[in-house]
């Protein structure tokens, strides 16, 4: 009997309408559209205004773009997985109202925080259900309004995130295509390089802890940029080797989109030098977290044949990485 493999079967992403482009945070901080564009790549990002929308709104969207699609009753769904680092409230979890909103009522869901590898990690999570042979249908949303965690008069942060969404139905394969190798990483070296420090449990919201910002993403850019070029790099490297693959074999690299060096470190270091097949449009929507990657699957889908062998690499807050190998199943 074949091994049953965890296919992707179908892709969604919704990104909000309202633009941010650097022109904008010249007005905002000391910043130059010149700066951001040469140390990051992006020019624009998309930013959720509507203060009463949260993460389940973009997630959503996206979801329910798969299901017009595929015209799946979403009473098939069995688990939706939702990647965010941003949930709608620290506590009634985003995947749960998601997966009801959308009407996936016989599916049981929960969020998955990774930070930027979120989506990443609830793609091996799905697939390691469906290899097992206990359920068919798996959503994994990755979503987040990072704009709801960004101070923006700190232009180290303001300039690089945006709001996104974007999912992928998982389905189980007897042919062979899908997800075929991972390697998942952590490191809590990471801790204090990227946090939100208040709010949890250690120091929970104060007077205090609002009026000293402690309530937004404050990063050190330049150990986040040295352990990310480091690590994204070498796991993707590494699943290359042990699945036989040279730069030929490799048709496509969806990569984190959290700064283009980053991201043409890694690509050096597979010997991937067709830049047609190292995946980018951070350039349009910033690092969006955890949908960063399906937002990349949905924008290049029609590129995909049956077959072809993508390279996924993440790296995120924590400090949380990995790479995954697979093979994509249909053609659109
Ligand atoms: O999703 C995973 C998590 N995040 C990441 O992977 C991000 C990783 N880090 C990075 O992408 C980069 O470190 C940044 C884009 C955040 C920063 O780029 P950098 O080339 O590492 O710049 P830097 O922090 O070394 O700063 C260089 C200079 C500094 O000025 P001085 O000290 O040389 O005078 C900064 O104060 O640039 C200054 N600077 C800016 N200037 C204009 C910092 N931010 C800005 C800005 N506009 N927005």
């Amino acid at each position: 009997m074949n091994k049953i493999t965890a296919a992707i079967t179908a892709v969604g992403a919704y990104v909000p309408e309202d633009v941010l482009t650097n022109k904008m945070l010249e007005k905002m901080v000391e910043t130059t559209d010149e700066w951001i564009t040469t140390r990051t790549g992006i020019k624009e990002r998309r930013i959720l205004k509507d203060p009463t929308k949260g993460t389940s709104y973009l997630a959503i969207q996206a979801a329910k773009k798969i299901l017009e699609k595929t015209n799946l009753d979403p009473k098939e769904i069995d688990l939706v997985i939702m990647a965010t680092a941003t949930p709608d409230m620290p506590v009634a979890s985003t995947g749960v109202y998601v997966a009801t909103e959308i009407g996936a009522t016989n599916a049981f869901s929960y969020d998955l925080q990774a930070a930027c590898s979120s989506f990443l990690y609830g793609m091996s999570t799905a697939a390691a259900y469906i290899e097992a042979g206990r359920y068919k249908k798996v959503l994994v949303i990755g979503a987040d309004k990072m704009s709801s965690i960004i101070d923006y008069t700190d232009r180290t942060t303001c300039i690089i995130f945006g709001d996104g969404a974007g999912a992928v139905l998982m389905e189980p394969n007897n042919e062979g295509y899908g997800l075929q190798d991972e390697i998942l990483r952590s490191d809590s070296i990471g801790r204090e390089s990227l946090k939100i420090e208040a709010g949890g449990s250690i120091l929970p919201p104060t007077e205090e802890t609002v009026a000293k910002k402690l309530h937004f993403v404050r990063q050190d850019g330049k150990t986040v940029f040295k352990f990310a070029v480091s690590n994204m790099a070498e796991v993707s490297e590494e699943i290359m080797k042990r699945n036989n693959l040279t730069n030929e074999d490799v048709d496509w690299l969806v990569a984190h989109q959290a700064n283009k060096r980053i991201i043409d470190a890694t690509a050096n270091r597979m010997n991937l030098h067709d830049e047609n097949k190292v995946l980018m449009n951070i350039q349009r929507y910033g690092n969006t977290t955890s949908a960063t990657l399906p937002l990349l699957l949905s924008d290049y889908e029609k590129n995909f044949k049956k077959g072809d062998n993508l390279i996924f690499a993440s790296f995120g807050g924590g400090f949380t990485w990995g790479a995954a190998y697979l093979k994509w199943a249909y053609n659109s």
